[in-house]
């Protein structure tokens, strides 16, 4: 077993996480001070959001070199000291990679744009119209079509995201050259590996086939599109395999809610570990949690991958507002984190969900996502689980920045700092900190228990987790508890015990 067979990852949302120079924006001298709060945390590993140089119109996920670090979050140097001193507290750094787009600003995209018969426009996947409309009927994941006119030329580039993210054209060899060097740079400083940003689209329908209409509402997953999933990018991915060997990761974003439609990805030459949403996607309903545990391990039963386990990261509303808000969401949220961190395999948190952070309801003046601007509100987006973290003290700054934070950070969570719930032993960072210390191993198993309720064991530990169904007898010593209980767990309970 490798290192990441069991890991715990925690994703730090760059922007958020801690900010050195008090400009209001998170970096990574920010992140680099607050390693030792991760490492009594206990997580193992880092996965950072892009930070690479970039406009910003995604927040990083838009990048206009994939080679240096944007100098909102530091330097090149800044990077390895990172990396650096991560290692030498024992804490894996894994970055995100974005390779289904660059920015429109990149100068390969500019360069695109330039020499239309030049060898860059090839990296683009630029083409006449039908009529006076665009090349086909591809909608843009965030509304609108997928593709912008370049006036100039007359054709039409296309982009699955915003029109600030042209996608790259994967069939190019200069593409996937191209990247080759890029993950040799940063597996030559030092890193731990790769987060790939959707993973699963690189290549696209090369005869860009319509797209079967009505488009779901809720885009999040990639389920009903038809020209992404194609079997060219399988080669990519076993050739990065064989730059990354075992010990260094690659994590790709492979949406699919039918968790057997990531399995291909995971064959023992590809990645190593695929995002596994069954989890984040299920409501608090105890058949359907464990119907997506049941689906997510027996999807892999013919690959050696190990499934992992999500509840947050920084494109979905926090989880305790999932579950309902309130005291009871967060009671929810508290027991799936004995769950989560019970189940074999790597689980993946982000940051402040070990803080108990609920999704912040920001007026629409301050809101960035591109999401909430593309869709004219319609969806709010995704500033309200990126808001900045509380580390002490009050507004504005509270300690994540001495200047004026780039969203707001309510007032009340002058309750919810890490300053504060480390003096409390009852606190949510108290909870993960010891269910990070008590993580079990050894193998799964389902024990009976009755309706409403989840109890398997993991090798000498049993976890019993109460959904939603009547009061549950326990039986053997608790070693870590959602909350104080007595020998009955109640309904949105957890308990580990031995
Ligand atoms: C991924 C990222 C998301 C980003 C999108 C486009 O889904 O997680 O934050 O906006 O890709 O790069």
């Amino acid at each position: 077993m490798s290192w990441w067979h069991d890991a715990v990852f925690y994703e730090i949302y760059v922007r958020s996480f801690a900010d050195s120079n008090g400009d209001g924006v998170g970096d990574l001298e920010g992140i680099r001070a607050r390693l030792p709060y991760l490492r009594e945390l206990g997580v193992d590993a880092i996965w950072l959001t892009p930070f690479y140089p970039s406009p910003g119109a995604d927040h990083g996920y838009d990048v206009s070199d994939y080679v240096d670090v944007d100098p909102l979050f530091g330097t090149l140097d800044d990077f390895d000291a990172l990396v650096r001193d991560a290692h030498a507290l024992d804490l894996r750094v894994i970055a995100d990679i974005v390779p289904n787009h660059s920015s429109r600003e990149h100068p390969w995209f500019r360069r695109a744009l330039a020499h239309p018969s030049g060898p860059d426009r090839a990296r683009y996947v630029f083409r006449p119209g039908r009529g006076d409309g665009p090349p086909n009927n591809w909608p843009s994941n965030w509304g609108g079509p997928a593709w912008t006119k370049d006036e100039a030329s007359g054709e039409w580039y296309l982009h699955l995201f915003a029109p600030e993210q042209p996608d790259l054209d994967w069939h190019t060899k200069q593409v996937r050259d191209d990247f080759d060097d890029i993950l040799r740079f940063w597996l030559a400083r030092g890193i731990d590996g790769f987060r790939i940003d959707v993973a699963a689209a690189l290549y696209k329908d090369a005869t860009l086939a319509d797209e079967l209409e009505p488009f779901p509402e809720s885009k999040f997953s990639t389920d009903w599109r038809r020209a992404v999933d194609q079997p060219e990018v399988h080669d990519v991915y076993r050739n990065w395999r064989r730059m990354t060997g075992d010990e260094k990761v690659l994590v790709g974003e492979v949406v699919f809610s039918d968790p057997a439609r990531m399995t291909p990805y995971l064959r023992d030459d590809e990645l190593h570990m695929a995002f596994n949403f069954t989890l984040l996607f299920q409501a608090w309903n105890a058949d359907g949690i464990r119907d997506a545990i049941d689906r997510s391990i027996a999807a892999l039963a013919d690959v050696a991958a190990p499934p992992t386990w999500v509840l947050e990261n920084h494109d979905v509303t926090r989880l305790p507002t999932r579950y309902g808000g309130g005291a009871e969401g967060l009671r929810r949220a508290r027991a799936a984190a004995l769950l989560l961190l019970a189940l074999p395999g790597p689980a993946f948190l982000y940051q402040g969900q070990e803080l108990g952070l609920e999704e912040v309801d920001l007026p629409d003046e301050v809101r960035q996502d591109p999401i909430f601007h593309r869709m004219k509100g319609v969806r709010k987006g995704r500033d309200g689980c990126r808001v900045p973290l509380p580390w002490e003290n009050g507004p504005p700054g509270f300690g994540f920045t001495t200047g004026e934070p780039w969203l707001p950070i309510p007032a009340e969570w002058t309750e919810k700092t890490v300053e504060r719930q480390r003096a409390d032993a009852q606190s949510v960072l108290a909870l993960y900190e010891q269910a990070l210390a008590e993580r079990p191993t050894g193998d799964f198993a389902w024990r009976e228990s009755p309706r409403g309720t989840l109890v398997f064991t993991r090798g000498e530990l049993t976890c019993a987790v109460n959904v939603d169904g009547g009061p549950l007898p326990l039986e053997g010593n608790a070693v870590v508890a959602s909350e104080p209980m007595s020998r009955l767990l109640p309904p949105g309970a957890a308990v580990w015990l031995e």
